[in-house]
């Protein structure tokens, strides 16, 4: 077992990793030397990132990758995406290439507001926390003027803050929920800040009023902090069609395939163990682009599930009908994301993935974003209710399974032309290879 360790932040980088080496690894160097392959060999990109979290001691590739072909709102996209499952950027290309045909997808931002709640508890007459409140409601939204002053410029700022009485369920709870709107930037650092100061003008303001007794001047902040569900900030995205420009198989004509993709859809509304593997693969697309694009994946993870169990039962973010021989289908996810701030105006890949959007605002981003997650969950029901999706998933994971078998350069070849023709399976691969190496 390692032994405690103090002081490991202020070591340099090299004593981190000797420390490692030392007390994880049995001093093998070939830990060492993994951790310093991945180093960058230009240091000002090394620091930037070793500056971004602490006790960085290496740095963790991902796939950066792109999906063309996204039409959206009539403009063509490409689309990056920053994910590690192989079949993810393949299945989101060829959603996209089907729609580009067939009117592309529409999307549209139905409201960008964003919460924060300062809690805290007040011990006393309610009605004359209401009086209080209505009184030092203009003060508290003044007080915070020197953080919001510059959001105002740009388009946000705080729009309401509301008391709200919670104490049939915690005795003496009580919040000041407040409302947001951040403009470009995600705004968890706006909001914090508002909401911090809103909790000290809060208690000094409740200490002088004279309405009080002792006790009431007593308020308690609990704590201050935005929240990540965001039902208010939501976008919603579509693709529709004529029925008889769907796919169209010897299995399935293209009436049956719409009714059967119709029902997938059902069945991941109304059964929650569907459900939560249907809106993982709208995630899937949802945060490699959330990723690629510097945002924070799990804060759009946390929103977009408490979204989908918002009404008591976990269901699907994604919705289809058939109407007047008219195939519909649709998502509708809630996604506070910024284009500025944060990483975005810091990491290179970050920057040049918003560059490839065409520099998109924050309500733009929201929409390129749903278009990729409703075209995530298109490819993977169109696997599901035709040929299954381990053909597509397994073709793509190929080039896995390979290097998990260090097949070499012509290995490769070989049996890359092999699998044209067979169905991808982990004991297959090694029988093959098996065969090459005999
Ligand atoms: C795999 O990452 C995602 C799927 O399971 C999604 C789905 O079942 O809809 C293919």
């Amino acid at each position: 077992m390692a032994p405690i360790v103090s002081g490991f932040s202020k070591l340099s980088k090299a004593d981190k990793i000797k420390w490692l080496a030392e007390h994880h690894f049995d001093n093998d160097v070939t830990a060492t030397n993994t951790l310093i392959t991945y180093w960058n060999s230009d240091d000002q990109l090394q620091r930037l990132h070793d500056e971004f979290t602490e006790n960085t001691i290496s740095n963790y590739y991902l796939p950066f990758s792109v999906a063309p072909n996204f039409l959206i709102n009539g403009k063509r996209y490409t689309i990056p995406m920053t994910i590690e499952e192989s079949s993810v950027v393949a299945a989101a290309s060829k959603a996209a290439k089907f729609w580009q045909t067939r009117g592309g997808f529409k999307a549209k931002v139905l409201s960008a507001i964003k919460v924060g709640q300062v809690h805290f508890t007040y011990t006393g007459n309610v009605e004359k926390l209401n009086q209080f409140f209505n009184k030092t409601q203009d003060i508290l939204i003044a007080s915070a003027s020197h953080i919001t002053k510059n959001m105002e410029k740009r388009g946000g700022g705080v729009k309401e803050i509301e008391l709200r009485d919670k104490t049939s369920e915690i005795s003496n709870y009580y919040q000041l929920h407040c409302t947001f709107e951040t403009a470009d930037a995600m705004g968890a650092n706006f909001i914090n800040s508002c909401l911090e100061q809103f909790a000290k003008t809060l208690v000094s303001e409740a200490k002088e009023y004279s309405g009080f007794t002792e006790t009431e001047k007593n308020i308690e902040i609990i704590m201050s902090i935005l929240s990540n569900y965001v039902p208010e900030c939501l976008v919603r995205a579509s693709v529709s069609c004529s029925v008889n420009e769907l796919p169209n198989t010897t299995q399935l004509s293209a009436k049956q395939y719409a009714k059967k993709f119709v029902r997938a859809v059902n069945i991941a509304e109304i059964e929650p163990y569907r459900a939560v593997t249907h809106n993982k693969g709208i995630m899937n697309g949802i945060d490699a682009v959330v990723l690629a694009t510097g945002n924070d994946f799990r804060a759009i993870e946390a929103g977009a599930h408490a979204y989908a169990s918002r009404n008591g039962k976990y269901t699907s973010l994604t919705h289809a009908e058939i109407k007047n021989n008219i195939f519909t289908f649709s998502i509708e996810i809630p996604l506070a994301l910024g284009t500025v701030g944060g990483l975005t105006n810091l990491h290179p890949l970050v920057k040049l993935a918003l560059q490839l959007l065409g520099k998109p605002n924050a309500k733009k981003l929201m929409e390129i974003t749903a278009v990729a997650g409703l075209a995530q969950n298109f490819a993977a029901i169109n696997s599901l209710i035709t040929t299954g999706i381990q053909r597509g998933h397994m073709k793509m994971h190929l080039m896995n399974i390979l290097n998990q078998f260090e097949a070499t350069e012509i290995e490769k070849v070989q049996l890359i032309k092999y699998f044209k023709t067979n169905t991808v399976t982990h004991s297959d691969v090694a029988t093959q290879i098996e065969k090459l190496r005999k």
